[in-house]
């Protein structure tokens, strides 16, 4: 305040959060986020196996309110019901659902270090083939192109041998009898379609209804080198929605039918073509471009989803699966990718119409009859699976909330993904201040906030932290809190301040967690 002038300083705020740029955010994320506890490679004290990766106390939590916002966003409203079910399961389930006869990938060996790749991998980052050509290719067109092209083990330039197929299940036995095998499952989907009489019982025998399953799924991938991106063990999150094929319209479909998706079709891909096609929901399935109306709700929703994350409409699209590409069970699949800085298109989440294939598998190598009855009617029901890697919209959440601010970092989370909601800082260390924003703490954990009490370091340096860990309110409890119980509250995106009665703090930051008010609305402006 300018008394002399007898008017407030006017402060012309020219901060603004900017998007990070010049550098590889792969680098700086996976820096970040082993520094910041949010995730890093497992098992590094013993050097590191690669596709495995811990998730740290901040990680542990945005990767859970992912997971439960992904249950708010997509399963509540459907009414589709959540199971749990074994990672390993008896190698029967993997022979009928067509995964111990499918789930390879081409690989070679290089004769001098004799270590092994994708085949496939190699082509596209060496000879620059897209996957939609090397997805194509038999094992001897394989090994001919890598031969054609030259390529030689990235490690010490040794010779490739043939390629191979390996089965990227996990296996295992149960129990001390070796002909008992088990597989680690690599997609949740399969207990579903195991259990499906008992949870269509669950369901009152009508359609249609759903199942999800999130849980940990296991691939045996060839050599991943993408850190968080590609694991070996990964959370899978897979809905198997069941429907009658004679009775398949979406009553929801009114909700998303508006809904502008980019699509780089099968055709157009096969065209050469890179640049998708807008259409909306409506357009997509009047024009057969989407099989059914669950299917192109699914993907319309899924859209949607990835925008809550945080990701624009222009860094997403939908990729339609050639015949060859698509999984062994899928009449018609699109993979939702999302462009991130260092590996350009990356999937995050599958859509895929399995039809009746998975129960009908199952009927067969069980004997059980998986069939149900409708109005004199015995059939299969169908399923559309949207199917998500929660590890990569981890990943995808933080590139996006990438952001920088005066040269520091600012991870700018969606205000109801955000591992911390509130930090609470008292401004000095003496004084009664800290007992003081103890009280405040526990007051607020109590409400069921995320909050963290911090005393470590200058009140700038712990703003810093917060920032970089994407905390968006900061309360800090000062001499005035003493005097009038007044506290400030500090803004991550702005770093404005507003201060309010903590009594009121409880009712205001539930109102801007449900995103019903701005940061703005929390309290009294403070005057710089
Ligand atoms: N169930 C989804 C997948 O296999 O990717």
């Amino acid at each position: 305040m300018n008394s002399t002038l007898g008017f407030d300083k006017i402060i012309v705020d020219r901060r603004e959060l900017k998007p990070l740029k010049g550098s590889d955010k792969f680098e700086i994320i996976n820096e970040l986020a082993k520094r910041r506890g949010f995730f890093w490679p497992s098992f590094e004290i013993y050097g590191g196996v690669s596709g495995f990766v811990t998730f740290g106390p901040l990680g542990a939590i945005l990767k859970r309110r992912i997971e439960d916002k992904f249950r708010e966003f997509y399963i509540r409203p459907l009414g589709i019901f959540e199971m749990e079910s074994s990672v390993i399961l008896p190698a029967k389930v993997f022979e009928a659902s067509g995964h111990v006869e499918h789930f390879k990938e081409p690989m070679v060996e290089c004769g001098k270090c004799k270590r092994k790749f994708r085949a496939d991998h190699l082509l596209q980052e060496l000879a620059e083939m897209s996957d939609t050509e090397t997805e194509k290719l038999s094992l001897e067109q394989l090994g001919r192109q890598i031969r054609k092209h030259e390529i030689r083990c990235p490690e010490c330039r040794g010779e490739f041998s043939e390629a191979k197929q390996f089965m990227t299940m996990f296996s295992t036995t149960i129990g001390p009898y070796s002909d008992s095998v088990g597989y680690g499952r690599p997609e949740a989907a399969q207990s579903i379609f195991v259990e499906f009489k008992r949870l269509y019982e669950n369901a009152r025998e009508r359609l249609p209804f759903g199942v999800v399953q999130i849980g940990h799924a296991l691939r045996n991938e060839i050599s991943p080198r993408q850190g968080v991106i590609r694991l070996r063990e990964f959370t899978i999150m897979d809905i198997e929605f069941f429907f009658d094929p004679e009775e398949s319209e979406c009553p929801l479909l009114k909700n998303v039918e508006n809904e502008k998706l980019r699509f780089l079709l099968a055709e157009a891909k096969l065209k050469g073509k890179k640049e998708p096609i807008e259409v909306t929901t409506r357009h997509a399935l009047d024009k057969g471009l989407i099989k059914t109306e669950w299917q192109a709700f699914f993907m319309a929703q899924a859209k949607r989803f990835l925008m809550e994350l945080g990701v624009p409409e222009d860094k997403q699209r939908f990729i339609e699966k050639l015949d060859w590409e698509r999984a062994h069970y899928s009449t018609q699949g699109f993979d939702q990718e999302i462009y991130v800085d260092r590996w350009g298109w990356i999937e995050v989440s599958g859509h895929n119409y399995r039809t009746d294939y998975d129960l009908k598998q199952h009927m067969e190598f069980s004997g059980v009859d998986m069939r149900v009855f409708k109005e004199g009617r015995r059939f299969i029901p169908h399923v559309v699976e949207p199917s998500f890697g929660s590890d990569r919209l981890i990943y995808i959440a933080v590139e996006f909330a990438l952001k920088s601010m005066e040269k520091r970092t600012v991870l700018s989370f969606p205000r109801d993904i955000v591992p911390i909601q509130i930090g609470i800082y008292p401004l000095v260390r003496k004084n009664g201040i800290p007992e003081k924003a103890k009280l405040v703490h526990q007051f607020l954990v109590k409400e069921g906030f995320l909050a963290e009490y911090d005393e470590s370091g200058s009140i700038g340096r712990r703003y810093a932290r917060a920032d970089e860990v994407g905390t968006p309110l900061g309360v800090t409890i000062d001499y005035r809190t003493l005097e009038d119980d007044t506290v400030t509250i500090r803004d991550r995106d702005t770093w404005k301040q507003v201060r309010n009665k903590t009594e009121r703090l409880p009712g205001v930051f539930h109102d801007y967690f449900r995103n019903k008010l701005n940061f703005e609305d929390l309290g009294e402006p403070v005057k710089g």
